[in-house]
């Protein structure tokens, strides 16, 4: 018999990379995916509870899978990710209809559990944190026609800042090998893949304490070194942990693109504090201006809390002047919501909904004035795009630049999968337009 699975990503890239790793499971166990729900077999929804709204988004979504199930119930329904992780049991409790809760480091026990399921009619709760997360079993071909990929370098995170549910639901920092993490990009590589992004919580603190302890940076002079691996990212980076030698790398190794996030959270020394941060307003203006000296357009994104609890006027307006000062090309900014068993959930003065609202109107607006002003920098150059495939419309290719800047333009032949040059003409908020300079691709990499 045929089994369909199919997969609901929400969150972050590591959910992502987590789905793959799901899937190339069940792939290598005999089911095929699909991308209908109503004809599979086995739904799992991956989720996120980093704030209020992304755990409402997915309770919502499970609500939709659950009548489908009550149609059904012979299909088989679970619920992974951070979520799952932290509710465990609860959640069997408040949904009898699920099959299987999936924490973050049980996904090398899919076929096992599965198998229970199946066979036994269990019930599973699988939400041990403790364990060693295995190394994804590889499928051959799995990642054929796509352009970029993951790879989740260490996972879990020990800053414990006084808002973040991470350290609860992720576990302690562990980082995986260096020498696994070379294989996967071999396999990465060989399966026509030119980009990799490094993930973890904390990617700077990635140790691996082999033979040889290899830190972050010496992992990125390794990954640089393979052949045919044009472009390298990483993300998610804390300011307190980005050494000189991590910011070197950025002048030495041509692949290593010049693009970081490096969230600031908040532009106020005293609620930096509160949120146990561990760096203040100055030293991460430093750090910009760092990067900014190795080349003027290096790329900056970053995320952003207002309304912490306690937050006054006086600390807004310092975040406000912290993003007018250091220009951002990209800010991920956020209401603060209460998070169950962080220390922040316990403090008091918390702001009200309103106020928090309206804050993030103000600082939204001055954003977008300063992306567009960032982007519209671009016209007039010509920039090394990456062609990953049709734009949204369809009717364009669209890639990136080096900076991480999506680049639609028209062109007739298809080049997913090449670096060409683009003249750029005009620019948006979230993206760039431009021509497609003749003659110019470097080899059609493809
Ligand atoms: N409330 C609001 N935003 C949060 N973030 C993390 N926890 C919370 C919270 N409790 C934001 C931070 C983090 C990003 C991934 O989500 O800005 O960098
Ligand atoms: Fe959360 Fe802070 Fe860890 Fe980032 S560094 S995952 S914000 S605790």
């Amino acid at each position: 018999m045929i089994r369909r699975f199919y997969i609901v990503t929400m969150g972050c890239q590591m959910n992502e990379y987590d789905s793959d790793n799901l899937s190339q499971l069940l792939i290598n166990s005999g089911f095929i995916s699909t991308d209908n729900h109503e004809n599979a077999d086995l739904i799992m929804i991956n989720t996120c509870t980093v704030r209020a709204k992304a755990q409402q988004k997915a309770f919502s979504l499970l609500g939709r899978m659950i009548s489908l199930k009550k149609r059904r119930p012979d299909l088989i329904l679970g619920l992974m990710g951070c979520i799952a992780q932290q509710e465990s049991m609860g959640l069997l409790k408040k949904f009898p209809e699920l099959d299987l809760i999936l924490g973050t480091r049980e996904i090398g026990r899919v076929p096992q559990l599965l198998d229970r399921i199946m066979n036994k009619n269990e019930k599973i709760v699988a939400t041990d944190l403790s364990i060693k997360r295995i190394s994804p079993v590889r499928h051959d071909g799995y990642f054929k026609g796509r352009v970029k990929g993951y790879i989740s370098i260490m996972e879990g995170c020990n800053n414990f800042c006084s808002y973040c549910i991470v350290p609860y639901v992720r576990g302690r920092e562990v980082s995986r090998s260096s020498k696994e993490i070379i294989k996967e990009a071999r396999s990465l590589v060989s399966q026509g893949i030119k980009e990799i992004t490094l993930l973890g919580q904390n990617v700077n603190s990635y140790s691996s304490a082999e033979r040889e302890d290899v830190n972050f940076p010496m992992l990125l002079r390794m990954l640089s070194s393979l052949d045919g691996l044009i472009r390298i990212r990483f993300t998610t980076s804390h300011p307190k942990d980005l050494s000189d030698d991590l910011i070197s790398c950025f002048k030495e190794l041509s692949d290593l693109c010049p693009h970081i996030h490096l969230p600031f959270q908040s532009g106020s020394d005293r609620i930096l504090k509160m949120m146990n941060r561990g760096y203040t307003r100055e030293q991460y203006i430093d750090l910009i201006t760092k990067l900014r000296n190795i080349r003027p357009d290096f790329a900056i994104t970053s995320d952003v809390i207002v309304g912490f609890p306690g937050e006054s006027e006086n600390d807004f307006q310092m975040t406000l002047d912290l993003i007018k000062k250091i220009e951002f090309d990209n800010l991920f900014s956020f209401k603060y919501s209460d998070r169950k068993g962080t220390l922040s959930e316990k403090m008091d003065r918390k702001i009200d909904e309103d106020e928090k609202s309206s804050r993030l109107l103000i600082l939204q607006s001055i954003q977008k004035g300063i992306t567009l002003k960032r982007n519209k920098n671009y016209i007039g150059q010509v920039e090394e795009v990456l062609v990953e495939g049709d734009s949204k419309k369809g009717d364009q290719l669209t890639g990136r630049t080096i900076t991480n800047k999506i680049v639609n333009f028209y062109c007739n032949i298809k080049m997913i999968g090449s670096l060409v040059k683009v003249i750029i003409k005009r620019a948006f908020i979230n993206s760039l337009q431009g021509t497609f300079i003749k003659g110019q691709q470097d080899t059609i990499l493809t």
